[in-house]
């Protein structure tokens, strides 16, 4: 099962207590280690974090390098918990805007946990779905892609998952109240269970990844057929 999470509620949960936003980014980050290992006891196979999106970037510049300074804090510290309880870390998105120190943490990481075969971690950083479909789009087509509109679709329907380098998503579980997906995993997310939680992302913990996943047991998954009892009966 592969399940994706939009961490979304930091800045709000600090507004609430009358604190900065990145006093809520930094409490943000410590529930991240609580669900990782949540979802590797509730034999989840792969989970996708977005901690950072391209258009993140907007934000002020003391806000975009704190969230930044604590994802590679996240990295030097977890990689050995990661490791030594076989999860596998994979950093998705764009890698060429991010600092040296950030890309060492990240290589580090992902050599570190290479084995590790409970749980596979993908954190998504300066990611923007839409510009990795363009990026699988032109790796497919040799000559980089083209722009003709309907010589792109065409060719959008031959990449297929595997030069997205991933499964499609199971359930989306976004906290913090937005009902949006905000450029994150547009392709993966073809037939994703949406799950939306008001619960701001620093609040959410092992129950609230539980009431996600019993809510998705509930849901009947038809990929555009019919259910298998109506099938039947045809
Ligand atoms: C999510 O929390 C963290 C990132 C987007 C990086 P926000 O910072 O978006 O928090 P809100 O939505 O403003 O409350
Ligand atoms: C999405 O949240 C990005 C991450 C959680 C990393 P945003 O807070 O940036 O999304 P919008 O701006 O509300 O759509
Ligand atoms: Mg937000």
């Amino acid at each position: 099962m592969h399940v994706a999470i939009i961490m979304d509620g930091n800045g709000r949960w600090a507004a609430r207590r009358g604190l900065p936003r990145t006093a809520g980014h930094v409490q943000g980050a410590k529930v991240v280690r609580r669900i990782v290992e949540a979802a590797a006891r509730a034999d989840i196979a792969t989970l996708t974090l977005y901690a950072f999106s391209c258009d993140n970037w907007g934000r002020p510049p003391g806000e975009v390098a704190t969230l930044l300074r604590l994802l590679r804090r996240y990295l030097l510290a977890e990689t050995s918990y990661c490791a030594e309880n076989l999860v596998r870390v994979n950093v998705i998105g764009r890698r060429d805007r991010l600092s040296p120190d950030l890309l060492r943490a990240i290589e580090h990481s992902e050599r570190m946990t290479a084995k590790g075969s409970r749980l596979h971690l993908r954190i998504a950083v300066d990611y923007s779905a839409r510009h990795s479909i363009l990026q699988a789009a032109r790796r497919a087509l040799p000559g980089g892609a083209s722009g003709a509109e309907t010589e792109f679709l065409q060719l959008m329907n031959e990449v297929n998952h595997s030069a997205l380098a991933t499964q499609g998503v199971d359930l989306l579980i976004r906290t913090g109240g937005e009902k949006r997906l905000s450029d994150f995993l547009l392709w993966e997310c073809a037939y994703a269970e949406l799950y939306f939680t008001d619960c701001l992302w620093p609040d959410f913990d092992e129950d609230g990844l539980h009431q996600a996943l019993r809510d998705y047991a509930g849901r009947q998954r038809r990929f555009g057929r019919l259910p298998q009892a109506a099938d039947a009966a045809i």
